[in-house]
């Protein structure tokens, strides 16, 4: 009987951590491309495309590709947790989920429209911080990084936005 109560109780636990585990998954640009590339809001998906972000897997030859020591910052598919991965992939380079969070759950309509909502659906908004995990001496190409001026090299505002 008592094996029984100890196995019941894990289980129990098991079934409460896989509950509020928070496995929000990584979707790739083309989700975000769908509401985000109209001209008066920003084009986003456009803007990225163009910039070095999205062509980051570009710079690297083909055995560079598969090495863990470069896909760590050219390609966000290339190191987030396999099972995290939905629709993203390695080609994406630095994604939009590298700076704004892995979008499953936030990528509806309803959940986007409120920052509060999709900030507890994995929404995250990008600070210096994020961009020194890759923009540090560890990268042989490293030119310095100041962040301030680094955002104006990538800006991608939505003009509508309050
Ligand atoms: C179904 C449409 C839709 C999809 C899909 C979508 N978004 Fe959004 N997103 C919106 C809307 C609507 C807003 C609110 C601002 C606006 O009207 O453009 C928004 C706002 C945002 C913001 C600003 C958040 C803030 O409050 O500062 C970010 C960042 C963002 N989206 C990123 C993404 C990313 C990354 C993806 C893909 C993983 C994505 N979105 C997918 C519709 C969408
Ligand atoms: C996952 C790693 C990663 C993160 C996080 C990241 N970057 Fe980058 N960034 C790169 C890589 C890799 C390149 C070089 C791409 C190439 O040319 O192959 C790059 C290139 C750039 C460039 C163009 C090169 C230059 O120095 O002018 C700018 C600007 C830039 N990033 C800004 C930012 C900003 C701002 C942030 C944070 C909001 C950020 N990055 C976050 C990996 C990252
Ligand atoms: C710590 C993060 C990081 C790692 C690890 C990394 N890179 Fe980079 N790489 C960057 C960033 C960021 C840039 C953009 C240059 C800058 O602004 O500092 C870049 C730029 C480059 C460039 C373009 C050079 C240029 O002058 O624009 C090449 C090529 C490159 N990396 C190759 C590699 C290879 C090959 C590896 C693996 C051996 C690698 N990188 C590992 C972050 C990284
Ligand atoms: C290297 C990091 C990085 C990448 C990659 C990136 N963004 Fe952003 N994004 C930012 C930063 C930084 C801001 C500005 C946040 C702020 O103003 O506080 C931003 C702002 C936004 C906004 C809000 C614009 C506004 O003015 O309200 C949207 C929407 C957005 N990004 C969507 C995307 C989409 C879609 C992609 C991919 C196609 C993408 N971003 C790729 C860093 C990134």
């Amino acid at each position: 009987m008592k094996k029984m109560k100890v196995i019941f109780l894990f289980i129990t636990i098991f079934a409460c951590t896989s509950l509020t585990a928070q496995n929000f998954k990584y979707i790739g640009a083309a989700k975000c491309k769908m509401c985000h590339n109209k001209p008066e809001k920003g084009e986003q998906f456009n803007k990225w495309s163009a910039a070095p972000h999205a062509n980051a897997m570009k710079s690297l030859s083909a055995e560079e590709a598969k090495d863990p020591k470069c896909l760590k910052c050219h390609s966000t598919a290339g190191h987030v947790d396999a099972g995290l991965v939905a629709t993203l992939t390695v080609e994406e380079g630095v994604s939009c989920e590298t700076c704004h969070g892995p979008g499953s759950a936030y990528k509806g309509m309803s959940v986007m429209k409120k920052q509060e909502l999709a900030l507890t659906k994995g929404l995250i908004i990008p600070d210096e911080a994020l961009c020194k995990t890759c923009h540090n001496e560890e990268s042989a190409h490293f030119k310095g990084f100041n962040y301030a001026e680094a955002l104006t090299k990538i800006a991608h505002p939505n003009p509508l936005a309050k």
